[in-house]
């Protein structure tokens, strides 16, 4: 028997590219980040590459040393760095994070690699149109160092959830998913490599099923 590592052998549910291509205006996004900026650049693909409606507003980003911010400097997409240690309180926090993205006029919130709890504060300016992404099969896993957790656990199947944000961590409604096998070898980086290659794919998707149910007008 030989094992086959194919990354691309991921169940994705709801199926890619089910929903109708959105024509109207396109929706605005706002993008909070506090890493490397893959999932980031993932979105801002799909848009160039016109497989998903939208535009970027904006990013905002929390480490100054964040990676992500010369992702959106080399598009020309503009960066707020909001740096959490210079606020009192996550609320605080919170109403800057709120007022930066309705002076950009957002509709829709990204959070793609957010290292950040956020308050009610943050939920009640953008209901139900707030998403995450978390490296794990939803609701296994939730919380800090997801990837290591399913390892730890010894399950042989992983992968990643689009889901919209509540009050509770990693909890929201779920909007897509994407299996990732677990490899008799794998390591967390190798592992987490095999998972991104999936939330890359997922998360615009995602996008565009959250732009066009009616979920997001609730
Ligand atoms: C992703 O694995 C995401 O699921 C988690 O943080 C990571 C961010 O990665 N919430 P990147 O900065 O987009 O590369």
């Amino acid at each position: 028997m030989t094992l086959c590592p194919d990354s691309t052998l991921s169940l994705v549910s709801p199926s890619m590219n089910t929903h109708q291509f959105y024509d109207g205006k396109p929706w605005k996004l706002g993008i909070l980040a506090s890493g490397s900026g893959s999932n980031f650049e993932a979105v801002a693909q799909a848009i160039a590459d016109k497989q998903l409606n939208a535009q970027i507003q904006v990013l905002i980003y929390n480490n100054p040393t964040a990676k992500v911010a010369t992702k959106a400097a080399n598009r020309g997409i503009d960066a707020v760095l909001l740096n959490h240690r210079e606020y009192n309180n996550r609320q605080a926090f919170d109403r800057k994070i709120v007022q930066t993205l309705q002076a950009y006029d957002v509709d829709l919130v990204v959070l793609a690699g957010w290292m950040r709890v956020v308050t009610s504060v943050f939920i009640a300016a953008f209901p139900n149109r707030i998403l995450n992404i978390h490296p794990s099969l939803l609701p296994s896993f939730k919380g800090l160092h997801a990837v290591e957790q399913a390892l730890q656990a010894g399950v042989k199947i992983t992968g990643c959830t689009v889901h919209l944000v509540c009050l509770e961590v990693d909890s929201g409604l779920i909007l897509m998913q994407a299996a990732v096998p677990i490899l008799p070898d794998d390591t967390a980086e190798t592992l987490h490599a095999r998972i991104q290659v999936q939330e890359h794919r997922i998360l615009p998707q995602a996008i565009a099923l959250a732009t066009q149910a009616s979920l997001t007008t609730v």
